[in-house]
C-alpha cells in the first residue's frame, strides 16, 4: 500500500499567511501542518509516500521532510501541481508512483485524533474499489456529504446547500489503481476543479465503494483562520493528554 499527501493548491482562504509560503508549511501548534498527515500514514504502517505540492515554496518541502527517515518512511517522493485544478487533478500526478498498488490519500490539511490503522488493514483485504471515512459534523454543508439509506451510501454531494445527512466525507481516501482511469473521465465542476467527490461517486456507481466512520476528532485545518486556530488547540490538548 502506497501513501499520498496532497499539499497543492494556493491556500487563498488564508491570505496573507499564504502570500509567501505554502499553507501546509504553516505551524499547527508545534509542527508544520504537513507533518500530521505524514505521521498518520506512517502510523498506519505505510512506508512509501508521495507529497504533491504546489504554489509557493515547493523546495521547502524537501528541506523539511528530506528522505522521510525522520518519519520512519523508506521512501518519499515529490510531485508539483501547477495551478489549483482540484484534488483529483493533484492525485492524477501520482499515477506512476502508485503503479498497480493500492493507495491511501490524505489531504494535507486533514488532522485526526486517533489513527487509521484498522481502516487501512480492512482496505488491504478488500478485493477492489475504494473506501472512504465519514465523520459526523455540525456543519456538513462545508464538505462532501453522503446520502445514506439503510446504512448504505446512495450518493455524495459536494458542499450541498441542503445536506442529506450530518456526515462529512473526510479527506482520507483509499483507492485501487483504477482511480486513474476514473480521473481521466472527469469534467471540471462549477468551481473549475476535478472533484474527488466525483471520483467517489464513480466507485459508488460501480458498487465498489465501502465506508467506515471515524472515532475521535477530525479537522481540516486549512479552510479558515478559525479552523487553523482550532487545529492548534486540538493538537495542544492531545499532546497534553499524552
Ligand atoms: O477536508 C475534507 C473535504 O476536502 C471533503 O469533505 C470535500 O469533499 C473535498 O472536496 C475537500 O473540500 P475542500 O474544498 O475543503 O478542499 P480544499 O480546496 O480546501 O483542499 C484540501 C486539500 O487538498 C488542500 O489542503 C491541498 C489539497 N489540494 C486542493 C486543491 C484544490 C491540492 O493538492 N490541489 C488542489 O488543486
Amino acid at each position: 500500500m502506497k501513501g499520498i499527501v496532497l499539499a497543492g493548491g494556493l491556500g487563498t482562504r488564508l491570505l496573507p499567511l499564504t502570500k509567501v509560503t505554502n499553507k501546509h508549511l504553516l505551524p499547527i501548534y508545534n509542527q508544520p501542518m504537513v507533518y500530521y498527515p505524514i505521521q498518520t500514514l506512517a502510523a498506519a504502517g505505510i512506508k512509501s509516500v508521495m507529497v504533491v505540492t504546489g504554489g509557493n515554496n515547493a523546495d521547502d518541502f524537501k528541506k523539511l521532510l528530506g528522505n522521510g527517515e525522520d518519519f520512519g518512511l523508506e521512501e518519499i517522493s515529490y510531485a508539483y501541481q501547477t495551478g489549483e485544478g482540484g484534488i483529483a487533478a493533484a492525485l492524477s500526478l501520482a499515477k506512476d508512483f502508485v503503479g498497480s498498488d493500492k493507495v491511501v490519500i490524505i489531504l494535507g490539511d486533514n488532522l485526526i485524533e486517533k489513527d487509521i490503522k484498522k481502516f487501512v488493514r480492512s482496505f488491504e483485504t478488500q478485493p477492489k474499489g475504494a473506501k472512504i471515512i465519514l465523520k459526523e459534523v455540525p456543519d456538513p454543508e462545508r464538505f462532501g456529504v453522503p446520502e445514506i439509506k439503510d446504512g448504505k451510501i446512495v450518493n455524495i454531494e459536494e458542499k450541498p446547500k441542503k445536506p442529506k445527512s450530518n456526515y462529512a466525507v473526510t479527506g482520507i481516501y483509499m483507492y485501487d489503481h483504477h482511480v486513474f482511469d476514473i480521473i481521466k473521465t472527469l469534467k471540471p465542476s462549477g468551481r473549475g476543479e476535478l472533484e474527488i467527490t466525483d471520483v467517489n461517486n464513480a466507485y459508488l456507481k460501480e458498487k465498489t465503494l465501502t465506508h467506515e466512520t471515524m472515532e475521535g476528532w477530525w479537522t481540516d485545518a486549512g479552510t479558515s483562520f478559525e479552523a487553523l486556530f482550532r487545529a492548534s488547540k486540538l493538537i495542544a490538548e492531545k499532546n497534553k493528554r499524552k
